[in-house]
């Protein structure tokens, strides 16, 4: 079966987490990924938090999967060229490196143009232009800087950045949506583009539910979130709310059986507001389908805490999975607390392939993240990530279609690396 991508070929200059992901979506719906890495050293994640020595490691495995790699020194005259013949012969380039680097290192946009006008450069960078644009910037910055930060947590504690990479993956995500979008696009003039997409932008993107509550502050308190409850005014700006549904209709995390030992036994409730009779009744309270201080959801928002209490009284009579089929059974919206063990055996994952399990030749089996993205004629097959400059050879043998004398010359031209360099990889 063919994939959707192929015949694309992505030239990925990406490192870290946020370019990776994107690339590594691309390879999986079918397009060639030619990762190029400093030789001897590569991605810098190849080395970061290992857990097997001189083994490349998960963070690197996890988010390199099908891609090709080769190294070059594209500061060396020699390596340049090469590089300039790869921009002829790719079709997207994908970086992600400080802001000015590709300049820096005779890539502008420009340039890029004149020696393939229909190439789409792709580009992550912390922050869009303006006063941060120079800034570098990890993870944490911006979930700090894009508004996540300040609306996670609990209104009397920290500030509070999530677990879930929405900075880098999610980043990743909106540039890989630029990318097919310029390729559709070039389908139609031909011409390439300049697609950016800034960590800060990508995080506010998915904080957009804040954005209207800051809007709607002006006009009242927001009467969803416990504090309205709690008769606890609101200031200027939204506060944390705990763990308060984000939509209209009111969610808390509440303790289930097991609670005392087990970190994670705990149910996520949603007391949804068609399903109200059936939550009276699963937690005993069937008078509080008429009572006039529970029957309608307006009347419930100031004691949603003494609401939550007694429901919780029946979430720890059940484990999270017993309490989650009972709800499932009467369509009352929940979700346990999963933690990353039970889901690493998960066998519904496994067998959707959102969970695949990934041979590799030096750290033998791993576990990994497949595509949570799944087209019905192109599937994905998740291959391992490549060694540091595995591919070398063949690219320019078989994309750059270098003989081998030429080959030879780059290789004492140290554009592949020095000798004790080469040694390394
Ligand atoms: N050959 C020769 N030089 C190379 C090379 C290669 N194959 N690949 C990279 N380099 C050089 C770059 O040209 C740059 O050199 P310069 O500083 O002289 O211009 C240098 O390596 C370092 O690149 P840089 O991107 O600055 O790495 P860093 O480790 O200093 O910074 C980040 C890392 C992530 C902070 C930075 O890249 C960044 O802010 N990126 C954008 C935002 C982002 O994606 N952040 C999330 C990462 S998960």
């Amino acid at each position: 079966m063919t994939k959707a991508l192929e015949g694309v070929r992505i030239l990925d200059f990406t490192h870290v987490q946020s370019g990776p992901t994107c690339t590594q979506l691309l390879a999986w719906f079918g397009a060639d990924v030619i990762k190029v890495e400093r030789p001897g050293v590569g991605d810098i994640t190849r080395g970061q938090l290992r857990d097997v020595p001189e083994v490349d490691s998960l963070y690197f495995t996890m988010l390199n999967h099908n891609k090709r790699s080769i190294t070059l020194d594209t500061k060396n005259q020699s390596g340049k060229a090469v590089l300039e013949e790869l921009i002829k012969n790719c079709d997207v380039l994908v970086e992600n490196f400080a802001p000015g680097a590709l300049d820096r290192m005779g890539f502008t946009w420009e340039r890029v143009q004149e020696l393939n006008p229909a190439m789409i450069v792709a580009s992550i960078k912390g922050f869009g232009p303006g006063p941060y644009q120079d800034c570098k910037v990890y993870e944490n910055v911006a979930q700090c800087t894009g508004g996540a930060a300040s609306t996670t947590g609990f209104r009397d504690g920290l500030p509070l950045v999530t677990g879930a990479q929405i900075g880098d993956s999610g980043t990743g995500l909106h540039l890989c949506l630029g990318i097919v979008t310029a390729l559709f696009q070039r389908t139609k003039t031909g011409r390439g583009q300049k697609v950016s997409a800034a960590m800060q932008d990508g995080v506010l993107n998915l904080c957009r539910v804040k954005l209207r509550d800051q809007q709607r502050l002006a006009h009242g308190p927001l009467n969803e979130y416990s504090q309205y409850g709690e008769g606890i005014e609101f200031g200027e700006s939204v506060p944390r709310a705990g763990n308060d549904s984000g939509g209209g209709q009111p969610g808390r995390i509440l303790k289930c059986k097991g609670w005392e030992t087990d970190p994670n036994a705990y149910i996520y409730f949603i007391t949804q507001a068609p399903v109200w009779e059936a939550i009276c009744d699963v937690i005993g309270e069937p008078e509080w389908k008429t009572h006039p201080d529970y029957a309608k959801p307006v009347a419930r928002l100031p004691r949603l805490n003494a609401i939550f209490a007694r429901i919780e009284e029946w979430t720890m009579t059940k484990d999270k999975f017993e309490a989650m089929a009972i709800l499932n059974d009467r369509d009352i919206p929940c979700g346990p607390i999963l933690s990353m063990k039970e889901i690493a055996e998960d066998q519904s994952l496994r067998a959707t392939g959102t969970i695949v399990e990934v041979e590799h030749p030096e750290r033998g089996n791993y576990l990994s993240v497949g595509n949570p993205i799944k087209l019905s004629d192109s599937p994905t097959d998740v291959t391992r990530s490549p060694l540091l400059g595995e591919h070398t050879d063949e690219i320019l043998r078989d994309v750059l279609r270098f003989d081998e004398r030429t080959i030879d010359e780059l290789q004492k031209s140290g554009a592949l690396g020095t000798p004790q360099q080469l040694a390394a990889e």
